[in-house]
């Protein structure tokens, strides 16, 4: 059975004081609950250290929304896997949707990074999903496909690996994948590792849903076989939403 994994990515909201109220809100519910599923949440960087300090006795894992791919050096705005573990980090996303589409991420980049993290012992939300126009052109498989093979390019080991997929059409649109709709892509993502790493590290591997999920919706999401939790953007800066939706997850 793989334990379900919801996780809170905050985008770029929030200031370290705000972060810190909510990250203590959804901790004392965390911990007062002990929730079955891995519950995770993504602050900006600024916000990190002292989310950190407010989650840590509660198991919930911190997260960062991305990373460089170099452990140090001339790289002006950027922030080492490095500095993310001695921040508390102990996950990364990486190749969000927005990450691709407005700063130019590409497959390449995003299995730098991969690796990367991986190498540094964090843990790495890979994000995967089409676009609309994409998926209206019938290419959703090639695409999510690709973006899978070439984002794990000599990647060895997946057993810190969580896959996220999120179709870009239905990220902050409101719009979600129907819950067949999800599931057809993650048994396609599941097929495509079992097809690279064997069974039984498809078997093991968590595949979120995300996009527009929401307390009303993430139970069904959250029942399909393949769909072994969720990544969260808008209910997740709500720690009543955000809660209902871990508890969805059993
Ligand atoms: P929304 O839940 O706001 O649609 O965002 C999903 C997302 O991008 C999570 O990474």
């Amino acid at each position: 059975m793989r334990r379900k994994i919801v996780v809170g990515n905050w985008k770029m909201n929030n200031t370290i004081a705000e972060s810190v109220d909510l990250a203590t809100a959804i901790a004392e519910k965390v911990g007062a609950d002990g929730v079955q599923c891995e519950v995770g949440i993504a602050p900006t960087f600024p916000a990190l250290y002292e989310v950190c300090k407010v989650i840590e006795w509660s198991g919930i894992r911190l997260c960062a929304q991305n990373c460089h791919y170099e452990s140090d050096g001339p790289f002006t705005g950027e922030v080492s896997t490095r500095m993310l573990a001695a921040a508390g980090c102990s996950y990364v996303i990486l190749g969000h949707s927005e990450r691709r589409q407005l700063f130019g991420e590409t497959n390449a980049t995003v299995n730098l990074k991969v690796k990367k993290a991986l190498a540094e012992g964090l843990s790495v939300i890979l994000c995967v999903g089409e676009t609309l126009d994409e998926r209206e052109r019938g290419v959703t498989g090639q695409i999510v496909t690709a973006q899978v093979v070439e984002g794990l390019i000599d990647v060895t080991d997946i057993s810190k690996l969580v896959i996220a997929y999120e179709p870009v059409w239905a990220i902050g649109t409101g719009k979600t994948a129907t819950k067949e709709q999800a599931q057809e892509v993650h048994a396609l993502i599941r097929a495509k590792v079992t097809e690279l790493y064997g069974q039984k590290a498809a078997d093991h591997l968590r595949i979120q849903y995300g996009g527009s999920v929401k307390p009303s919706n993430a139970a069904e999401l959250f029942a399909m076989p393949d769909i072994d939790g969720g990544l969260i953007g808008g209910a997740s800066l709500n720690a009543d939403d955000f809660m209902a939706i871990v508890e969805a997850a059993g």
